[in-house]
C-alpha cells in the first residue's frame, strides 16, 4: 500500500497514462545531428514518425569545448513545421539568452545548473517568459542540487555523456543516477516531472534507461540518425524497444 507523496506521485501517473506502472515516454531529435544539406527532407520524414520534439542544443564554447547552432534556427524550425521545439543551452550564464530564446519560440528551455549561479532565478525567469522550465545536469553533478528546485521545474535532463559532442559513449554510472533521480521525485510527489536523457540514448541503452524512469529520449547519431538506416527505421526500431 503507498502512502503520501509515494502515493500521490503514482496517482498522477496513472491519470496521465491510463495504466498503473506505464509512463508515456516521449522520442526527441537532436536536431544537430540532422542532415542540414536536406534539412527539411529531414523534418517531414521526423513528423511522419509522429516524432514529439525537436531539440536543438545550443553550445557557446565556453561552457563547452564546442560551438554548435544558433538562435535563429528555433525560428526557421518554427516556420517549417508544427513540432514543439525544446532547446537546451550549454550556455555561461544562460540568463543572459533565455528571453532570446523564447522570442524565437521555443516551448521549452533547459539551462544547466553549472552555468549559473542563480538557477532557482533563471528558472522563474522562463517560466515567466510562458516557456516550461528545465535544469540540466552533468554527469557527475549530484541530485541535491533539485532539492530545493522541484516546484520550479517541468522537466529535468540529466546528460548521459559529458556535453559538447554528438557519437560519445554513455557515462555507465548516469544510469544509477535516473533511478535515483525518478525514485526521489516519486517519492517527493513530483512524478509528473519528465526525465530527459540526452547522450548515447543508443539503441542499447534505451532500455535501461527507460526502466530506470526516462520519460523523453533525445536521439541523436545513435539511434534516430544511425548512418545506413532512415529515420523511419530507426523511429520504429526505437518504439520497440520500451
Ligand atoms: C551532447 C549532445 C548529444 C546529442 C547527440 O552535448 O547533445 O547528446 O544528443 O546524440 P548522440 O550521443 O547519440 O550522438
Ligand atoms: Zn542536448
Amino acid at each position: 500500500m503507498l502512502k503520501g507523496d509515494d502515493y500521490n506521485g503514482n496517482l498522477k501517473r496513472v491519470m496521465r497514462n491510463g495504466k498503473p506502472g506505464k509512463r508515456e515516454v516521449k522520442i526527441e531529435a537532436s536536431i544537430a545531428c540532422a542532415n542540414f544539406k536536406y534539412l527539411e527532407k529531414d523534418i517531414r520524414e521526423l513528423e511522419e514518425c509522429g516524432i514529439d520534439l525537436l531539440h536543438i542544443d545550443i553550445m557557446d564554447g565556453t561552457f563547452v569545448p564546442n560551438i554548435a547552432l544558433n538562435f535563429s534556427i528555433i525560428k526557421d524550425l518554427k516556420e517549417m513545421t508544427h513540432v514543439p521545439i525544446e532547446c537546451h543551452l550549454m550556455i555561461q550564464d544562460p540568463e543572459r539568452y533565455v528571453e532570446t530564446t523564447a522570442q524565437m519560440g521555443a516551448s521549452s528551455i533547459s539551462v544547466h545548473a553549472e552555468a549559473t549561479k542563480h538557477i532557482q532565478r533563471v528558472l522563474a525567469q522562463i517560466r515567466n517568459l510562458g516557456v516550461k522550465a528545465g535544469i540540466a545536469l552533468n554527469p557527475a553533478t549530484p541530485i541535491d542540487i533539485l532539492d530545493y528546485i522541484l516546484d520550479d521545474l517541468d522537466l529535468i535532463i540529466l546528460m548521459t555523456v559529458n556535453p559538447g559532442f554528438t557519437g560519445q559513449k554513455l557515462v555507465p554510472a548516469t544510469l544509477k543516477k535516473i533511478k535515483q533521480t525518478r525514485d526521489m521525485i516519486n517519492r517527493r510527489g513530483f512524478g509528473h516531472i519528465d526525465i530527459q536523457v540526452d547522450g548515447n540514448v543508443s539503441i542499447e541503452n534505451i532500455p535501461a534507461m527507460v526502466k530506470a524512469g526516462a520519460t523523453m529520449l533525445v536521439g541523436g547519431t545513435s539511434s534516430i540518425f544511425r548512418k545506413d538506416h532512415s529515420i523511419t527505421e530507426s523511429m520504429a526500431l526505437i518504439r520497440t524497444l520500451y
